[in-house]
């Protein structure tokens, strides 16, 4: 693993280091950086629709469970005007299509693999493991890096969706190729309903908008560009959400919801209106927050989702509002990765029901009402780079692999709490920590409380530049689940670990103990 240009200098081993590179190490790494394509060709922000993703419909239903078949095949899609842009998709739509359930109601799900032996031109195998980003599924459930499905194969997956209402996501967990099968489209969402919160009067229906932001780079002839040159992340110069490049929304004059879910990389967006007016978050990664919360801004690291009210009421008719990105630090940005996508208002009658949001979303959130004083333990786990590989506390996957998947760099017990604390020394870098199985506080950032629109049951937690951050963690389960950074490249290369929940009465399966199949497909789900 080298160091990139980018890391020299932010380190400072630049000017000694430099004498000694060849200078066609420069010269493509700054060509990486940005489209091949001219920039005429490339998308202008706010010419294409919006349009959110399908909605999954079940195969089959029963009385407790929702049947549905996925597969993980090649398409292209016309991100570019004028493009095809090869991907590879589920169900043949990128992102991929939403799933919708009941709380209460389990889903089982069949994902088979359908993509090539090696991509066509990064080389690599694209086997597949699926993880639903929020659930806590069994550890053979989970998506586990390791438990790999290979072209050619099939999995199923059985989610409880036991827990509160949230936007979670499903998404590629590959080993070591989690960026490129992201990258290339395999993430959707998936949203439990939950009767509780449908009681609150929020926006729904075509008022309860999915909102998936990543980036993308192309070459010449359309196709996605992949490097990893830069060991740092990938930085797109197009910016898309639900898979087109800043697109213009049609609103009507009352109040919205946006699930909206980072799924980039390695970008990280902080977003604001253009008119300046406040946007109330009701929702982050794990469900409602106890109370809605007003900002103006808020930093969006990748994985993390925040549910967020926007209400177009006061705007005339032909009023153009645009969602913005003042980046935070250490992302890589283009001529037009400062806007996301424009809202344009419109004149057209709605429906009045649906269209608030109470003083009080979910007070008594379990998540939320743990206390410091109930935790048995505190554990730090330091995020840093060392001699090249991102590292916890030293350790990558590797160790994992290693040790035959018996490593863990936390063993806690069943229904125990835990403060987590997780340290990131460097200024060159953010880090948005997940921790697999799990909701939890996060108590504080820096010594101070954090941002009031993060004071909400969370899975990924932003610890950006010189942050330490505690969390406040309740394990319930049982058996071994990752933690990583999201930043796919980090991730991938090797910034990942796996704790276990020790519970004596239910010893957990093992993260293998629910093997693919080949295809076809031997039996019924
Ligand atoms: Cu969204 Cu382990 O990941
Ligand atoms: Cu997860
Ligand atoms: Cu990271």
């Amino acid at each position: 693993m080298s160091f990139s240009r980018r890391d020299f200098l932010k380190t400072g081993l630049f000017a000694s280091a430099a004498v000694s590179l060849p200078l066609q190490r420069f010269v493509s790494a700054q060509t990486t950086l940005a489209s091949r394509m001219p920039a005429s060709k490339l998308p202008k922000p706010f010419t294409t629709p919006f349009r959110v993703p399908p909605v999954a419909v079940p195969f089959r239903t029963d009385e407790e469970t929702d049947y549905y078949k996925i597969a993980m095949a090649p398409m292209t899609a016309e991100l570019v005007p004028g493009f095809r842009t090869p991907m590879y998709a589920y169900n043949g739509s990128v992102p991929g299509p939403t799933i919708r359930v009941q709380r209460g109601r389990q889903v089982a799900m069949r994902h088979s693999n359908q993509l090539p032996a090696r991509h066509a031109t990064l080389k690599y195998e694209p086997y597949s493991s699926v993880h639903l980003h929020g659930s806590p599924s069994l550890p053979q459930y989970d998506g586990y890096a390791s438990d790999i499905t290979r072209p050619g194969q099939y999995k199923d997956y059985f989610y409880p969706n036991s827990q509160a209402g949230r936007t979670m996501w499903y998404h590629d967990h590959g080993l070591h190729h989690t960026a490129e099968n992201v990258y290339q489209g395999l993430a959707a969402m998936y949203i439990v309903e939950d009767p509780q919160e449908a009681a609150l009067g929020l926006p729904i229906g075509e008022f309860d908008v999915p909102m998936i932001l990543s980036d993308a780079m192309f070459n010449a002839d359309g196709s996605l560009l992949f490097s990893l040159e830069d060991q740092s992340g990938m930085y797109g110069d197009v910016i898309l959400v639900n898979g087109a490049p800043w697109p213009a929304m049609k609103v009507k004059r009352r109040k919205y919801r946006f699930r909206i879910l980072n799924a980039s990389v390695s970008r990280s967006f902080r977003l604001s209106l253009s008119t300046g007016d406040p946007m109330t978050v009701i929702g982050t990664d794990s469900g409602l927050m106890p109370f809605p919360v007003k900002t103006t801004n808020f930093r969006h690291g990748m994985a993390e989702r925040y549910d967020v009210v926007i209400d177009f009421a006061k705007y005339k008719p032909r009023t153009r509002v645009t969602l913005r990105n003042t980046s935070p630090k250490n992302n890589v940005n283009y001529t037009n990765t400062n806007v996301v996508m424009a809202f344009d208002v419109v004149a057209d009658a709605f429906d009045p029901t649906n269209n608030s949001v109470p003083s009080e979303l979910n007070p008594t959130c379990p998540t939320m009402a743990l206390q410091v004083s109930e935790a048995v333990q505190t554990r730090r786990f330091k995020l840093e780079r060392r001699k090249g590989a991102w590292t916890i506390n030293g350790t990558t996957w590797d160790k994992v692999v290693a040790s035959n998947y018996r490593h863990v760099e936390a063993s806690v017990k069943k229904d125990s709490v835990e403060i987590w604390e997780f340290e990131n020394d460097s200024g060159g870098w953010f880090h948005p920590l997940h921790v697999h199985l799990v909701d939890f506080k996060i108590l504080s950032r820096n010594g101070v409380a954090p941002f009031a629109y993060e004071q909400g049951p969370k899975d990924v937690v932003y610890v950006g530049e010189n942050e330490l951050v505690r969390c406040l963690i309740k394990f319930e389960g049982s058996g071994k689940y990752m933690i990583h950074c999201h930043n796919l490249i980090h991730e991938d290369h090797d910034m990942m670990t796996q704790f276990e929940i020790i519970d004596p009465e239910y010893p957990a399966g093992d993260p293998f103990s629910a093997p693919c199949k080949n295809l076809p497909e031997e039996y019924e789900l």
